[in-house]
């Protein structure tokens, strides 16, 4: 294949196929120094079908190797997203330190069944269990995927949770290849209607006290984004090794990050003290729609995992992880603005095609609205704004750029009756695209706030106060965006420490 970049959207720093379709992130794992990124890939054309697990190893996160694909589509059907870990103690009987990967396979005929298979070669190839599936749904359920496979301390096992329709399911295991039923969990929790896929089940210390640990677990819906389409919420709560029980009520949802470009997240294993995990940045709504024909999708920025307390409740923030610092080429630090009503920066020095990483602390004082618009020489923008009387931090791409997605594919999305999240039409989702999302300030402590946003070709993602709010939008501009509009309304702000790191691999 000629795999040469012909695409103008191509990210300069963001993870993609080299060409075919690319979504979820399936089976992270680390070992022997890297960094294994497995994705349901299909190599034979840029729209979703024929599902594979791609590859692609890092040592840090940022450089990425594109490797032949590991797992590809057999008798059983698609290959759908599960999850890797190393068999530390030659559970599985295919030697120490082998990778066993866990995946669904899923047609009409066998329906959506877990499957297993290892690697002996560091992840580069995988032989398929002679014995799959290893699990079924024990009641025929049609909506049965995405396992996720870790080692439970306490009961010396291995544990596998599933989607299962509205709920998450938890078996244990002892050689990795028979299961046993625990519990489920999830029927009426968070934003509804739903559908729960990509999960994964994590321990984290609450605000960094390794004597308060918390189990979260991540949740994939679709739909339920707040915002349309697909999103990734969470749930806090506390794990007995049979049942997980949440903090909250049914009615809480939290939310791992309030772009509408967000999805399927899930973390690695093996990293110790580190939770890092890798959305798939884009939106089921018109995944198969964005404008670029030699390969599909990008994930976003690898996110550090941690648990903070605000007014007595627990969340979860994700924060750009620190190996993108080394994606800094060069920073440009600009003066402090006292902004009395509008202050522009044009231009603003970027990496290549407008690639950068832009740090300030904004001080609303007593605006009611302040913020910038990042804006090309086409008049395009993406406006970031504090909204202090509604209390919300918003991006807003309605004028990004590229906003109707009609003439770059049909659009997909969940139809209600068959109940088929990916069946296609042909008809304008220029509203799913051009909108503003927003999130709610109250996650932060408030007076100053600190926004850490990363630009690339076709995506920003904003960190406010290290990773309390994510948000993580594409974007479509027809110049790369390279200068800053600050303005406020109400009442003077300030704005500091504004610097501008030029980013490139
Ligand atoms: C989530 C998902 C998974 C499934 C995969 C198929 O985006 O629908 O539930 O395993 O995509 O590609």
């Amino acid at each position: 294949f000629d795999t040469t970049n012909r695409e103008y959207y191509r990210p300069v720093y963001h993870h993609t196929p080299l060409y075919g379709w690319m979504n979820d992130a399936n089976g992270l794992v680390y070992k022997d120094g890297e960094y294994h990124l497995y994705f349901q890939y299909n190599p034979y054309g840029s729209k979703w079908g024929n599902m594979h697990w791609g590859h692609s190893v890092s040592k840090d996160l940022i450089h990425w190797e594109h490797l032949a694909p590991a797992i590809a589509r057999d008798t059983l059907g698609h290959i759908f997203s599960g999850s890797s870990v190393v068999d530390h103690n030659n559970s599985a009987g295919y030697g120490k330190d082998a990778l066993i990967a866990f995946y669904t396979s899923a047609s009409d005929e066998h329906g959506q069944i877990q499957c297993m298979a290892y690697s002996t070669d560091n992840g580069r190839t995988y032989t398929k269990y002679e014995g799959n599936p290893i699990l079924t749904p024990f009641d025929g359920l049609k909506d049965f995927r995405d396992p996720k496979v870790f080692w439970y301390e306490p009961a010396q096992k291995w544990y596998m949770i599933v989607s299962a329709d509205k709920n998450m399911r938890f078996y244990n295991s002892t050689d990795l290849k028979h299961w046993e039923y625990l519990s489920q969990f999830g029927e009426g929790y968070g934003v509804q209607p739903n559908q729960f896929e990509c999960p994964d089940f994590i321990q984290l210390p609450v605000d960094g006290d390794k004597n308060h640990m918390k189990w979260v677990m991540i949740v994939n819906v679709n739909p339920g984004c707040p915002f349309g389409g697909s999103a990734t919420e969470y749930f806090v709560g506390d794990f007995d090794g049979k049942e997980f029980k949440c903090d909250n009520d049914k009615s809480v949802s939290k939310w791992l990050d309030f772009g509408k470009d967000h999805y399927a997240t899930v973390c690695f294993s093996n990293t110790g003290d580190r939770t890092i995990a890798v959305p798939w940045m884009s939106n089921w709504q018109y995944a198969n729609a964005t404008p670029t024909r030699q390969y599909r999708s990008a994930n976003a920025l690898p996110r550090e995992l941690s648990l903070y307390t605000k007014d007595g409740e627990i969340y979860m923030a994700a924060n750009a992880v620190k190996e993108t610092q080394g994606l800094r080429k060069g920073t440009t630090e600009l003066n402090n603005i006292d902004l009395k009503d509008e202050y522009t920066v044009n231009p603003i020095t970027t990496g290549p095609e407008g690639a950068c990483e832009l740090e300030m602390d904004i001080t609303p004082g007593k605006a009611d609205t302040v913020g910038f618009a990042l804006c090309n020489d086409k008049g395009e923008k993406v406006d970031i704004y504090l909204d202090m009387k509604a209390g919300r931090v918003v991006m807003d791409r309605t004028q990004s750029g590229i906003t109707d997605l009609t003439p770059y594919g049909e659009m997909t999305v969940h139809d209600k009756e068959t109940d088929d999240h990916r069946k296609t039409l042909s008809v304008n989702y220029v509203n799913d695209f051009a909108l503003g999302t927003w999130a709610p300030l109250s996650l932060c402590n408030g007076k100053s706030y600190h926004l850490d946003i990363f630009v690339d070709k076709c995506s920003i993602e904003i960190f406010v106060d290290g990773g309390r709010i994510a948000m993580t939008n594409l974007v479509f501009p027809t110049a790369p965006y390279n200068a800053l509009r600050f303005y406020t309304r109400g009442g003077e702000a300030q704005v500091e420490n504004l610097k501008v790191h030029q980013l490139s691999l």
